[in-house]
C-alpha cells in the first residue's frame, strides 16, 4: 500500500488572514477527515465561459473559413462532441477520486498557502489519474468513428496511446514513491519505446531554404538520429511541464493554453493543404489534442486558484507526453517547441539548479507573506520566481495569470513568426 506525506509544514500559532484579499475565503476542501470529506464545487462557470470562447474561432475557422471536406468536418464533430462527454466525465469523477486518494494518505500541502489556514488542508494529490484514464477511453472510442479498421494511421495512432497510458503509469508510480528527480527524467524514455518501436513515418527533415546553399541538400534523411531527436523531445516535453509548476492551476493552465494553440493550428494546416497524408497528419493532431482539452478543463475546475485537488506529476507527465507525440506523428516539432517557448527559457534558465551547479532545493516556490498575502521571488532560477523578481510581488492568482498571458503570448508570436516566414524558410 502506499501511503505517503508530501510537504511539512510548519507549526503555525497565529491563523493570518486570507491568502488572497479578492478570492474566495473558504479553505479549498471543508472537512479534514477522508470520510466527511468534501471537495469545494468545481469552478464550473469560468471553465465553460473559457470553453465556449475557443469553441467560437474553432467552428469558424472548421465550418465557415476553410473549404473542408464535409466527412473531416464531421469527424472532427464527433469527436468534439465526445470530447465534451468526456469533460462531464472528469468532473464527475474527480470527488469521488479525490475522496480515495485521500484515504489512501495521497495528498499535499499547498505551499504558497504556509501559515494560513488554506496551508494545513490536505488537498488530495495526484488527480491527474482521472484526466488520464477519461483520456484514454475516449480517444479509443474515437478510433471506432474516426479511422476505418485498414487505416494506415492504426498502428501509430495505438503506439501513441501505449506511450501516453505507459508515461501515465510511471508518473503514478512517480507520484506514489517520490522518485528521485534524477530518475525522473529519464522515466519518459521507457514510456516513449512503443512510439520508437511502432514509428514508420519518415525519418527525414526539410533543410530551411536559406540553409540549402550551405548544406547542398534540400532534404536530409536523418535515419536513427531522427528517433533520437524523438526521445529528446519526449524527454524534454515531459520534464519541462512539470518544472514550470507549483502555482495553482498553472501546470493544467500551461497544458490547456498550448492545446488551443495547437487545434487552431491543425485546422489552419487542414484548411491550407491539398495533401491528403499531411491533412490526416493533422487530423490525427485534432483527435488527440481535443479529448487532453476537455479532460484537462474538467481538472483545471478544480485545480484552478484556490486548488482543491493537486494534478499530481501523473498528470504532468501525460500531458507533456500526450503533446509530444502528436508533435511527432503530426510532424510539426518545430512549432511545438515554440508554442512551448516559455517551458523551454524555464529549462534553460533552470539548468545551473537542474544539473548541480547551483543548490536546488525540492521546491523553487517564492516565500508568500502571511500578512500581504503576497509572493514574493527567491533565488532560485525558474519563470515562477523570475516574474516575480521582474514585475513585483503579486498573489499566486495574479502570477499565474501572468503567466499564463506569457504563454498565450508565445503561442501568438509562432503564429505571426509561421506567417511572416512562410515561403521564405521552408
Ligand atoms: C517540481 C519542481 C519544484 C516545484 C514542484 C511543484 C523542479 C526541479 N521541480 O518538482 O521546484 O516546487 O514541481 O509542483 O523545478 N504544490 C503546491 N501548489 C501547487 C502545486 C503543487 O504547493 O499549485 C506542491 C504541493 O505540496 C504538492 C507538490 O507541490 O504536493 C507536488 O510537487 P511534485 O510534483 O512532486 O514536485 P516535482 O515535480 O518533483
Ligand atoms: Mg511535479
Amino acid at each position: 500500500m502506499a501511503v505517503r506525506r508530501r510537504t511539512s509544514i510548519p507549526n503555525q500559532t497565529a491563523a493570518p488572514p486570507n491568502p488572497d484579499p479578492g478570492g474566495d475565503p473558504q479553505p479549498p476542501n471543508a472537512a479534514p477527515s477522508p470520510d466527511e470529506f468534501s471537495l469545494a464545487p468545481p469552478k464550473l462557470g469560468l471553465i465553460l465561459s473559457v470553453l465556449a470562447l475557443f469553441l467560437i474561432p474553432f467552428f469558424y475557422l472548421l465550418f465557415v473559413h476553410y473549404q473542408i471536406e464535409s466527412d473531416l468536418r464531421y469527424y472532427i464533430s464527433i469527436c468534439v462532441a465526445l470530447s465534451l462527454v468526456g469533460f462531464g466525465f472528469t468532473v464527475g469523477l474527480i470527488p469521488v477520486a479525490a475522496r480515495y486518494l485521500l484515504r489512501r494518505n495521497m495528498f499535499g500541502y499547498d505551499i504558497n498557502k504556509r501559515g494560513t489556514p488554506q496551508g494545513e488542508v490536505k488537498v488530495p494529490e495526484t488527480l491527474g489519474i482521472v484526466t488520464a484514464i477519461v483520456f484514454l477511453v475516449v480517444a479509443i472510442v474515437l478510433q471506432l468513428c474516426t479511422l476505418t479498421a485498414d487505416s494506415d494511421w492504426l498502428v501509430e495512432y495505438n503506439a501513441a496511446l501505449a506511450c501516453i497510458c505507459f508515461m501515465t503509469l510511471l508518473g503514478f508510480v512517480d507520484d506514489v514513491l517520490d522518485v528521485p528527480w534524477r530518475v525522473k527524467l529519464v522515466l519518459p524514455f521507457f514510456a516513449s519505446l512503443p512510439l520508437m518501436m511502432a514509428y514508420a513515418g519518415h525519418t527525414s527533415i526539410i533543410i530551411p531554404k536559406p540553409l540549402v546553399p550551405y548544406v547542398g541538400l534540400s532534404v536530409l534523411d536523418l535515419g536513427l538520429i531522427y528517433k533520437f531527436y524523438m526521445i529528446l523531445l519526449v524527454i524534454f516535453c515531459t520534464n519541462s511541464i512539470n518544472i514550470h509548476a507549483g502555482l495553482n492551476g498553472l501546470e493544467v493552465g500551461q497544458t490547456v493554453v498550448i492545446s488551443f494553440a495547437v487545434l487552431i493550428h491543425n485546422l489552419m494546416q487542414i484548411g491550407a493543404s491539398t495533401d491528403i497524408d499531411y491533412k490526416q497528419a493533422h487530423a490525427f493532431s485534432i483527435y488527440i489534442m481535443w479529448p487532453l482539452l476537455t479532460t484537462s478543463l474538467g481538472l483545471l475546475a478544480f485545480n484552478w486558484y484556490p486548488s482543491s485537488v493537486f494534478v499530481g506529476d501523473t498528470y504532468t507527465y501525460f500531458a507533456g507526453m500526450s503533446l509530444a507525440v502528436i508533435g511527432i506523428l503530426g510532424h510539426f516539432s518545430e512549432t511545438l517547441l515554440l508554442f512551448f517557448l516559455p517551458q523551454v527559457l524555464n529549462f534553460l534558465y533552470s539548468c545551473p539548479q537542474l544539473f548541480g551547479f547551483v543548490p536546488c532545493p525540492r521546491h523553487r516556490l517564492p516565500r508568500f507573506d502571511t500578512q500581504t498575502g503576497l509572493l514574493t521571488g527567491t533565488k532560485d532560477m525558474n519563470l515562477v520566481n523570475l516574474f516575480l523578481r521582474l514585475f513585483g510581488r503579486c498573489t499566486e492568482k495574479s502570477l499565474c495569470i501572468r503567466l499564463l498571458i506569457f504563454q498565450a503570448l508565445s503561442c501568438l508570436m509562432c503564429f505571426g513568426l509561421r506567417y511572416i516566414l512562410a515561403g521564405w524558410y521552408k
